[in-house]
């Protein structure tokens, strides 16, 4: 991932991949620990995903990290999550310059402190040239950035829309087509995650919570990932 080596080759298939970031609070449960203790372990299990998947050569990869809905938790947990995020908005500005990644923010900036937008923006500036696509999803909902995308077009003065306008409208506009969703804590569900951009996406569950999911794990997430006949409605 680092900007001076040599392309690497992916031998994944895959150019894009999305991780549902499931069950740190369970995992901290489990320890009889408060949830935050939860979202901290979750927070290096995120950074190491991340870095493998660069490692590995895939292109673009997403992180399901905050939704519209996670606002309804107690304010405790949501302070202690913003926390999190706020010092990894930090580092991420200090190491910036060592990756070869290009961070992207999927979802409406306006409900964060400006302190927080401000440095979400300048991540979003300051990497726009990289190669590598690691796109943040928070404060991000899908059926939210859908509704946002046809409004905006509306607003650009179109009567009517097409796919690939609301194709180039979404938050993940420059990314590559979406190829596979991992979900980790046990649940199959999509909970309002990349809605538009799954729709022909592999589905990859595993009851492993996120705080314990490392790079086996997403080599196991792949290897099922290679086992797939995708048809795209075709035969
Ligand atoms: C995912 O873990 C992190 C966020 C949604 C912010 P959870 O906090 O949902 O953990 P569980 O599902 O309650 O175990
Ligand atoms: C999905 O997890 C959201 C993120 C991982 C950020 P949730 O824990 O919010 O999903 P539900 O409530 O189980 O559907
Ligand atoms: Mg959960």
């Amino acid at each position: 991932m680092s900007k001076c080596k040599a392309p690497i080759e992916n031998t994944s298939g895959i150019e894009h991949i999305g991780f549902i970031m499931d069950g740190n609070g369970r995992w901290a449960k489990k320890r009889g620990m408060p949830r935050e203790y939860g979202h901290k372990f979750g927070a290096e299990s995120f950074k190491k995903v991340m870095e493998y998947c660069g490692k590995i050569g895939i292109r673009a990869v997403t992180f399901y990290v905050f939704s519209t809905e996670n606002w309804k938790r107690p304010q405790k947990e949501v302070d202690s999550i913003m926390d999190l995020l706020s010092g990894y908005l930090d580092e991420c500005q200090r190491e910036l310059r060592k990756y070869n990644i290009r961070f992207v923010f999927l979802g409406d900036k306006s409900v964060f402190p400006a302190q927080m937008r401000d440095k979400m923006i300048d991540i979003e500036r300051a990497s726009a040239d990289n190669e590598y696509t690691v796109n943040l999803a928070l404060n991000y909902g899908g059926r939210d950035e859908i509704v946002r995308s046809v409004n905006k077009l509306i607003a650009e003065g179109k009567k009517s829309v097409t796919e690939d306008d609301i194709s180039g409208a979404l938050y993940t506009k420059d990314s590559p087509e979406l190829d596979l969703i991992v979900r980790t804590g046990g649940d199959m569900r999509i909970s309002n995650f990349l809605l538009w951009q799954s729709a022909y996406a592999e589905l990859y569950f595993t009851d492993v919570l996120w705080p314990d999911f490392g790079a086996a794990d997403v080599d196991a997430a792949i290897e099922d990932f290679k086992k797939r006949k995708r048809r795209f409605g075709g035969v």
